[in-house]
């Protein structure tokens, strides 16, 4: 197992071309597979995550994984296709393993697979998914964690009890080869939703109403390959903002989409960072001291993002006053507060919410990741501490992050990957 070293004090500097994004990628990797021909994807992110999703099609018969020429192309060709079940061990490598079942209904009107994994920030139920597609007419048993699933879907008219991202994946990938039509209502309106019906569209599908309250999928026949690029990562690129809140400096974010990350720009100016964006650039700076945030509510998009949690709150560890943190999303999603308590942070944590004095100053501990973006805040909260510090389970990290330890080296600072005998 590796671990990251991090000798924190420096300020940060420079420029940083910002990921392709984690949560776009993996819903349209698993769409493809309902796709004739060849698809090209650009701009997708080398990531643990990334490389699960290329095991999976490719036991499901399907040739995908990224160009021998081109660093961060995928080429998938689908029309090898001959199964419609996924082992445990693929299934559990991830929680965007569950797209393949939408994708799989849609495209073969079958599919056999077991509960997902992920980060454990809250039990993660599948319930809103599985209430969607019995709806659109399929079968589905489930006995001892497995999934079994049958049936063509058809058109249905679905309002969601909550607006959840991956359940109005799994509901578009179903729909866009139904037979009729899908309406959803309540569906969620994050960014990678509108990647997702931007991709199916250009293989031919036909959606509307992505990104907004409601959405409409008529079922087309078939979908063709396209070549399509990845959005950048919003959460990657708020990650690095925060760690340049946490640590000091400016930097620029290039190749993002700024207004895809309002609602956490929002909240760095209010801790008194300076912030100027253009249509693909973010021009930051950190003014020291921090000022603490009254409250932050993680809601779902346009809102505060649950994914910023952790490391927006490891910039705030040194602000001066008492910020407030409400976690609306999951309910466990605060297990990174104590590696922050062990540098020396003054967190009080109670059900979903998290109160935060800020200290003068962090010291450098020992810590281990415990989900990804709680690794993210150990890394943030690393490169403001005093002294150096250990973050171990960084596998953890590495679903979400290119080499997060190469990007954060290019603007200044001290970090480096080691295996954990320290070599
Ligand atoms: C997606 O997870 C993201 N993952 C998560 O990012 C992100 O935190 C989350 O959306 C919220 O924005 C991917 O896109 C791969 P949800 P997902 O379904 O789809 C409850 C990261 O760090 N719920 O919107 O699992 C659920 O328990 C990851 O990149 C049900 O109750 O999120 C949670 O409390 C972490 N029943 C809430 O809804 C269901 O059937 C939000 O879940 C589904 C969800």
């Amino acid at each position: 197992m590796q671990k990251l070293i991090i000798k924190g004090g420096n300020r940060l500097s420079g420029d940083i071309r910002v990921q392709g994004a984690k949560n776009a990628v993996l819903p349209i990797l698993a769409a493809s597979v309902m796709c004739c021909g060849e698809t090209v994807l650009k701009n997708c992110p080398r990531l643990s995550d990334t490389y699960s999703a290329l095991r999976i099609l490719n036991f499901l018969g399907c040739s995908a994984g990224f160009d021998i020429c081109i660093t961060d192309v995928i080429n998938i060709k689908a029309d090898g296709l001959d199964r419609f079940d996924i082992p445990d061990s693929l299934m559990r490598e991830m929680r965007s393993s569950i797209f393949f079942m939408g994708a799989l209904l849609g495209k073969t009107g079958q599919c056999r697979i077991c509960f997902p994994g992920g980060c454990d920030i809250g039990s993660r139920p599948i319930d809103i998914h599985l209430a969607a597609l019995r709806k659109m007419g399929i079968i589905i048993n489930e006995a001892n964690g497995g999934i079994e699933c049958t049936g063509k879907p058809h058109g249905a008219k679905i309002a969601l009890s909550f607006p959840s991202v991956g359940a109005t994946e799994n509901i578009i990938l179903a729909a866009v080869l139904a037979d009729g039509t899908t309406e959803i209502t309540n569906p969620a309106r994050e960014p990678e939703i509108t990647a997702l019906a931007e991709f199916l569209n250009k293989c031919g599908a036909d959606i509307k109403g992505a990104g907004g309250g409601h959405i409409i999928i008529n079922g087309v026949s078939s979908l063709h390959g396209c070549e399509y690029e990845i959005i950048p990562d919003r959460i990657a690129a708020a990650t690095y903002l925060a760690c340049t809140a946490a640590a000091g400096g400016e930097i620029t974010l290039c190749k993002c989409i700024p207004y895809h990350l309002d609602a956490v720009t929002a909240v760095l100016e209010q801790m008194n960072c300076l912030i100027h964006s253009t249509s693909d650039k973010i021009f930051f700076s950190a003014r020291k001291p921090l000022k603490a945030v009254n409250i932050v509510r993680t809601m779902v998009y346009p809102g505060f993002p649950t994914d910023c949690q952790a490391f927006i709150m490891a910039a705030l560890c040194t602000a001066r006053g008492t910020s407030i943190f409400a976690e609306n999303i999951f309910e466990n999603r605060y297990q990174h507060t104590g590696g922050f308590q062990r540098m020396g942070a003054d967190i009080r944590v109670e059900g979903r919410v998290a109160v935060v004095e800020g200290v003068k100053h962090l010291y450098g501990a020992k810590t281990d990741a415990p989900d990804l973006r709680g690794g993210a805040g150990l890394v943030a909260a690393a490169l403001s501490a005093d002294g150096i510090s250990e973050i171990s389970n960084i596998h953890y990290i590495d679903r979400g992050y290119e080499a997060i330890e190469k990007t954060l080296s290019s603007i200044g600072a001290d970090i480096k990957r080691v295996n954990s005998d320290g070599r």
